[in-house]
């Protein structure tokens, strides 16, 4: 049989739906209407295992799946030997500390000879020692958010996205612990064949993150201005440039990276630059 890569990826959850939606920007569908554990995808030799999140760092250690996408935080709290090979930009949030609304705290010295809930009790514990905080940590397996109410504990460390989970619980964010993102880990010795199979993935991959990174942008400008506005132009490489109907005018394309953009593009009118237009990039081989 074809050698498969297996992909362990959440089964329901904050990651799952951006995981599959990474899959099919890179051109990989997978049909799994009826939610079954493993799913084949069409067009790539990938088959996705759906599983919890927490499972995947030892399933990917132990080769029952090749690799995984699943949050950092679980990754740093697993301390499983896998290798995190891309951080794909994805289900951002922090790791963080929340006591009740009502609570006065002024600094992470309050947590002193407190109670906190969590599901991550080795990130926590090293914080704390950090910090120089004594707390005793409950490890709760889920519904976090509910301890300080129940009265299980004083405070909670866990993951706030949105932060709508505090909220409706009557708690409120003091301290953050750690960022996170969506990662891609990799087992520590996949076979040649897997191993060119994750390159052929990876390069997918990477062509999807660098346009979501990057925008095309197209502007008209008089000819005596191309010099100068092309030198505000990073690109990807020199810009295109070519010559308008309008005599004395060209049109001038090339990429801006989204981070720089705004401030390009203010540079960009302040020197001439008119009728500018801005377009999203699919994908992007570098
Ligand atoms: C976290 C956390 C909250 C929620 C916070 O769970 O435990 O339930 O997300 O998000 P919000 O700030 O947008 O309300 P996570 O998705 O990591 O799932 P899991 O712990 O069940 O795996
Ligand atoms: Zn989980």
């Amino acid at each position: 049989m074809k050698t498969k890569l297996k992909l362990a990826i959440q089964k329901s959850g904050r990651l799952t739906e951006k995981s599959l939606q990474l899959l099919s920007e890179c051109g990989i569908s997978i049909s799994n209407g009826s939610r079954s554990l493993i799913a084949s995808a069409q067009s790539f030799p990938l088959e996705v295992l759906f599983l919890r999140d927490d499972d995947i760092p030892e399933y990917v250690e132990n080769g029952v799946a090749d690799i995984g996408i699943l949050g950092q935080n679980v990754v740093l709290e697993k301390e499983k030997s896998v290798q995190e090979i891309r951080q794909l930009g994805f289900a951002k949030c922090r790791l963080s500390l929340a006591v009740r609304r009502e609570n006065n705290y002024t600094n992470i010295s309050d947590l002193n000879g407190k109670k906190i809930a969590t599901t991550y009790p080795k990130i926590l514990a090293q914080y704390l020692a950090e910090n120089g905080v004594n707390a005793e940590i409950e490890t709760i397996s889920g519904s976090v958010e509910i301890a300080p109410s129940i009265g299980l504990a004083d405070a909670v460390c866990d993951i706030v996205s949105t932060g709508s989970t505090l909220l409706m619980n009557g708690l409120k964010e003091v301290e953050k612990v750690i960022s996170s993102e969506a990662v891609l880990i990799a087992n520590d010795s996949l076979s040649q064949e897997k191993q060119e199979l994750l390159n052929r993935l990876l390069f997918r991959i990477d062509a999807v993150k660098t346009a979501k990174n990057n925008k095309y942008i197209l502007l008209n400008a008089p000819n005596d201005k191309l010099e100068i506005l092309s030198n505000l132009l990073p690109g990807m490489d020199s810009p295109t440039i070519m010559p308008l109907a309008k005599e004395g005018w060209s049109s001038l394309h090339s990429v801006v990276p989204e981070n720089q953009f705004w401030e390009i593009i203010d540079e960009l009118k302040a020197n001439g630059a008119q009728g500018i237009l801005v377009t999203p990039i699919e994908k992007m081989i570098v």
